[in-house]
């Protein structure tokens, strides 16, 4: 194996390959995409993608072992082992639309691999893709009675952002699926040969195909329904006097359950958990299993639920009206330590917010370029972008904390309500501040599966 070749430079293929290139200098690895300015930045030190540790990495091997180029095509004759890691949203169109997976890029990259190919090449699925998506994909490269031969791997990837470099350093496992044929297994041996380089042998798990596109949807499904689930039970701790941090320490105190993705909040965002999850209840439907589609749907609903619920939270705490008042909304990002807003709960926050005639005023330490164009269509009017937090919450009726960034907890919020149309309110959607000491600076405090700490009742 000497050429790796990546379709798709995102914030899957442009951190994997830079880690995949550092521990294993002896491959040429080349990392193609059609977005000509994502290939531009990859090629400059302002990376299309904010994931901390990412510049380092690619410093070392940039212009050494790893290269970025808009040339598909010619890339693709002399390599070795193809990973695809293109794009896969949710279908806006025709059949399935709103649910199951728009393969249309990917279904291209697979006719562009048969087309230009030259020897026998590895392909290895690193998006995620429905089940049974690599035996089309080996349909249509296999649909030539001679030439190269290919070999289809699922290798699903599961870092996550803003932790990227950590995960693919120290994976909790690599999962690679493949055919059980003899030239299969050659195929699923050469792949893992690679994770080896710093990856220990037991972590690396094979599987049949289908198990590992079936791995990848439910391990998303799974986490998002932990999110849905804690979500959904701090509503019933709003309604009654118990803490949801209380109840996730206990609940998360049971190695059972244990504790992670236990965190109530506004809801999850990110550009897959939704889309991977309506891609499983399409695939359940398909193969008539209405109940389980219904189960995994409710984890979509409880989402949407928590995000109005919110919203309705705000107004009706601050006298059933929002219209002219200025709300300073905390962090744009699906979660803290990435630029990403990708199905972000802000966005459907920051709508409603508009809707209600609000002024907002968003300020996040990353994503502001990416909130702005989230919410170009809205009446420009209504909204400012500021990159000063101090300057977003002056004059400011409330702050509607969204993303967990750590910073937010060491701003001088005594400044903050001083500088704030009393009375002032404070809505936590992460519960990532210390209410008490809100409370005691003067703030009405609205939490999430909290009793709300206010001055007014
Ligand atoms: P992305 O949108 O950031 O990147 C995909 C890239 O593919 C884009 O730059 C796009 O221009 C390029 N592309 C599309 N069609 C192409 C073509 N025909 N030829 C060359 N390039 C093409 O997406 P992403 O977040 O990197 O996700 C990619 C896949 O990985 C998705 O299936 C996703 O579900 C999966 N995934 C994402 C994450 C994550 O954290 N973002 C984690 C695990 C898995
Ligand atoms: C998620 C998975 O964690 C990855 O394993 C997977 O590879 C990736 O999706 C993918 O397939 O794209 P990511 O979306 O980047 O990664 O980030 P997460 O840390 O999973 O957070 C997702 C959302 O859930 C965020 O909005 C986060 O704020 C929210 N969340 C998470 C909570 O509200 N509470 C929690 O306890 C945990």
């Amino acid at each position: 194996m000497k050429k790796i070749l990546c379709i798709g430079a995102g914030y899957v293929g442009g951190p994997t390959m830079a880690v995949i290139a550092k521990h294993c200098p002896e491959l040429e690895i080349v990392c193609v995409d059609i977005n000509e300015d994502r290939i531009r930045a990859w090629q400059s030190d302002d990376l299309p993608i904010y994931e901390p540790g990412l510049l380092d990495v690619v410093q070392q091997v940039r212009g050494k072992n790893l290269f970025f180029s808009t040339d598909i095509v010619g890339n693709i004759p002399d390599a070795d082992l193809i990973f695809v890691s293109v794009n896969t949203p949710t279908k806006t169109f025709g059949q399935g639309a709103g649910r199951a997976a728009d393969l249309q890029y990917w279904e291209k990259t697979a006719r562009q691999i048969l087309q230009y190919s030259r020897s026998d090449t590895i392909v290895v699925e690193k998006s995620t893709l429905p089940v049974r998506t690599a035996e089309a994909m080996h349909r249509i490269l296999d649909s030539r009675s001679s030439g190269p031969k290919f070999e289809v791997l699922s290798n699903p990837e599961f870092l996550a952002e803003g932790t990227a470099i950590a995960d693919l350093e120290s994976p909790d496992r690599v999962l690679i699926g493949g055919p059980t044929t003899p030239a299969g297994q050659k195929a699923v041996e050469a792949l893992a040969a690679i994770y080896r380089h710093w990856v220990p042998a037991e972590k690396i798990l094979t599987t049949n195909v289908w198990s590992s596109e079936m791995s990848k949807l439910a391990a998303n499904a799974f986490l998002a329904q932990r999110v849905s689930s804690i979500n959904s039970l701090s509503a019933l701790c709003e309604a009654t006097d118990a803490d949801i941090t209380e109840v996730s320490r206990a609940l998360g105190m049971d190695r059972r359950i244990g504790g992670r993705f236990l965190q109530a909040g506004v809801g999850f965002g990110g550009s897959c958990f939704k889309k991977d999850i309506l891609n499983l209840v399409y695939l359940c439907e398909h193969y008539g299993l209405h109940e389980v589609g219904a189960y995994w749907q409710m984890v979509v609903e409880i989402n949407h639920y928590q995000q109005r619920r919110f919203v309705h939270r705000m107004i009706q705490s601050m006298f059933n009206t929002l219209a002219g008042k200025r709300i300073a909304i905390f962090g744009f990002a699906f979660k803290a330590h990435t630029s990403d807003t990708r199905e972000s709960p802000g966005i459907e926050i920051c709508r409603e917010l508009v809707e209600e005639h609000a002024q907002v005023v968003i300020h996040d330490p990353k994503a502001l370029e990416n909130a702005a164009k989230d919410l170009h269509d809205l009446p420009q009017k209504q909204l400012v972008f500021e990159s000063d937090p101090y300057r977003a919450a002056e004059g400011a009726h409330a702050i509607a904390l969204l993303t967990d960034w750590p910073q937010f907890q060491t701003l001088d919020y005594r400044r903050i309500f001083q500088s704030m149309v009393q009375p002032a309110f404070l809505f936590d959607g992460r519960n990532l501040l210390n209410h008490a000491d809100l409370f005691e600076i003067g703030f009405n405090v609205y939490s999430i599966g909290k009793r709300p700490l206010s001055h007014l009742d």
